[in-house]
């Protein structure tokens, strides 16, 4: 009696729970961009917390990083990150979302500020370094911190209207989400393990890189966006693929649709 009961009980609990997250999002006519704007930041807020189960989407503040990064700058300076962390994804402002249902055309403004835990290495015997900093070489084995304030991401991509079992869903077309993004505020490096030589540097070292952080991302920033890319596109393409409009749009879609 008791297994009984408490069986429909969790039943209710599973269905109840992973129809709850879509049956909350905001919806919005298909021309309301302001409306689109607050529903996708719903979807921000508090998919980042609870993820988003009907769309394969884990929570995702904090995010951990899958990926290691290998950044060579130029044949300077050789940098390797890893077991990383990233926090603020459910506090990022949308600025602007709008979707051209007509035109097949979306794009996203937003900023966030980040902070990014991991651990590094690096090393250099490049001349250049040496020279600049009297004749010794840099390596570094150790924690790194990085604070980036107001990094603002302006988002592009192609959509089209596909109809599957009765429900109309956004499809990205082509391959590319193109994007630019650029530092509104600025970005706070700390690290420790960093040696000039023998001797740890860390605090001198991670001085130059915030005096310099300009400089640093104009190097590396590049990179390091185009890789994070990947993450984007995959909760775009999960998100989209998976949520069928009619819980975001109130409009019937299938005038547009291709199929
Ligand atoms: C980011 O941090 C700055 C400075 O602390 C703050 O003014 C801003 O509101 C924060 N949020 C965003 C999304 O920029
Ligand atoms: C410098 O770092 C790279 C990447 O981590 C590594 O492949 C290379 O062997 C290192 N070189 C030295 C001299 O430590």
């Amino acid at each position: 009696m008791y297994l009984k009961r408490t069986f429909v009980v969790l039943c209710t609990v599973l269905v109840l729970g992973s129809a709850a997250f879509v049956d909350n999002i905001p919806k919005c006519g298909a021309k309301d961009t302001d409306c689109h704007r607050q529903s996708f930041q719903y979807v921000i807020r508090e998919g980042s917390k609870t993820g988003i189960p009907e769309a394969n989407i884990a929570p995702f503040d904090p995010l951990e990083l899958k990926q290691e990064l290998n950044i060579p700058i130029r044949d300077i300076v050789q940098l390797h990150f890893g077991d990383g962390v990233v926090k603020g994804l459910s506090k990022c402002v949308i600025n602007d979302f709008v979707t051209n249902v007509e035109q097949g055309k979306a794009s996203l403004d937003i900023t966030c500020n980040f902070t990014v835990k991991g651990h590094y290495k690096a090393n250099s015997s490049s001349p250049v370094i040496k020279s600049l900093l009297g004749g010794e070489s840099v390596h570094g084995d150790g924690r790194v911190k990085i604070k980036i304030v107001k990094l603002n991401l302006k988002l592009d991509f192609d959509f089209i209207v596909d109809n599957r079992n009765g429900d109309t869903y956004f499809k990205r077309k082509g391959n590319n989400i193109k994007f630019k993004y650029d530092v509104l505020g600025q970005v706070m490096f700390a690290a420790d393990g960093l040696y000039l030589g023998d001797r740890d540097a860390s605090e001198l070292l991670t001085n130059m890189l915030n005096q310099n952080w300009k400089l640093v991302m104009a190097s590396v920033g590049d990179d390091i966006m185009k890789d994070s890319m990947g993450a984007v596109e995959e909760f775009v393409r999960n998100f989209f693929e998976n949520v069928p409009t009619k819980y975001f749009i109130t409009d019937d879609l299938t005038p547009y649709a291709s199929n």
